[in-house]
């Protein structure tokens, strides 16, 4: 599950906002659509994702702290991931009756998701020097707000002129799937289910502080949503090189594998921020304590319990209508339909999440 350190793993454990920041030199930019984005190519003609240069190796190394210190590094079960609705071998079928509009309603959905990626750098970071027992002097903790945080929003939504996965996904979108016409109320019908379904804002941990836990709590969140976009990133790298129904099979699929290539280092550092503080003491407000663990497990088991048992049918209620309104340009709408339906993935959620409570383990 670890990432290997690199071959010279530096011991240090320290780097400034700026090294975190840092790209490197490029050999050719990655262009996008027309759009400049970040990352680039080296010389052997391979994809460099951004601000990787000191992030990578820093990474490395304070996950072989950890190791050392013989404290776990989580990871999120792949088995929790829920299939992408609708499936390759529906969305093949899709493009190949002509009907377009559900998988530019889903690449569409996907690049605006990434783009929200960027709130990451509002996320407030508390004192964690003073509300953690133990110190955390050179982990990726301590790194949160001196620059992991910041790259990691630069990375999903891009950075001054520079297009990031916003742009990467449209433009793999546009690449397949020639300049699509993009459905108009794709925005609209995102914020109406987000705003529809008021998840409670309540707080598993009141006795934390409060910018902690909401810290952890995203944290927790994004780290989920990481780690099950790989499962979206197979589906579009498959479906958009699939040269029977994608216009550019080679750049489209490339386009998406660049993406997926940036999205490791968000993956580690989360997982490794979330580790070091799960081997960790935290303080309540009210002066004692309370293991770390409990609050890391706490939160993720929530959130992976909640996505394993709602995201898969939430996905198909999103789009269910739309995509039967826009089956109706097939030859044959109904005989589609059924056939779609019985390519659909059976899917259980798996009875654990590997994350529950000790005491009701
Ligand atoms: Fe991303
Ligand atoms: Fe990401």
């Amino acid at each position: 599950m670890s990432t290997a350190a690199p071959l010279s793993a530096p011991d240090r454990l320290v780097f400034s906002r700026d090294e975190l920041l840092a790209s490197g030199a490029y050999e050719a930019p990655l262009v996008a659509g027309g759009v400049r984005c970040h990352g680039g190519f080296g010389a052997d003609g391979r994809y460099r994702s951004p601000r990787t240069l000191h992030r990578g190796p820093a990474i490395a190394a304070w996950q072989a702290r950890l190791a050392r210190e013989g404290d776990a590094l989580i990871g999120i079960p792949r088995a929790l991931m829920p299939p992408q609705y609708p499936n390759l071998a529906q969305a093949t079928l899709l493009l190949r009756h002509g009907v377009r509009d559900p998988i530019v309603r889903t690449l569409t959905i996907i690049s605006i998701v990434e783009g929200f990626g960027a709130i990451i750098r509002d996320v407030r970071v508390p004192d964690l020097g003073a509300l953690v027992v133990e110190p955390v002097d050179g982990t990726a903790l301590a790194h949160l707000a001196a620059g992991l945080f910041e790259a990691h929003a630069r990375d999903e939504s891009g950075f001054k002129d520079e297009g990031g996965h916003k742009q990467m996904w449209e433009a793999a979108r546009d690449l397949a799937l020639e300049k699509p016409r993009i459905p108009g109320d794709v925005l609209m019908r995102m914020m109406g289910r987000s705003a529809g379904r008021g998840r409670r804002a309540e707080r598993p941990f009141p006795m934390l502080d409060e910018t902690l836990e909401r810290m952890l709590a995203l944290m927790a969140q994004v780290l989920v949503v990481e780690v099950f976009a790989e499962g979206t990133f197979a589906w579009g790298i498959e479906l958009l090189s699939n040269p029977e129904v994608s216009a550019a099979p080679e750049a489209a699929g490339n386009m998406v594998r660049f993406v997926q290539a940036d999205e490791k280092p968000h993956v580690e550092y989360l997982r490794t921020a979330l580790s070091e503080l799960r081997a960790r003491t935290l303080r309540t407000v009210d002066g004692g304590t309370l293991p770390g663990r409990e609050v890391v497990d706490g939160l993720l088991h929530r959130i992976l319990r909640e996505i394993t048992r709602n995201r898969p049918r939430e996905q198909r209620e999103d789009i269910r209508e739309s995509l039967i309104a826009a089956m109706q340009v097939a030859a044959d709408p109904k005989a589609l339909l059924e056939e779609f339906d019985a390519l659909e993935s059976r899917w259980t959620p798996p009875e654990r999440t590997g994350f529950e409570p000790a005491v009701s383990a």
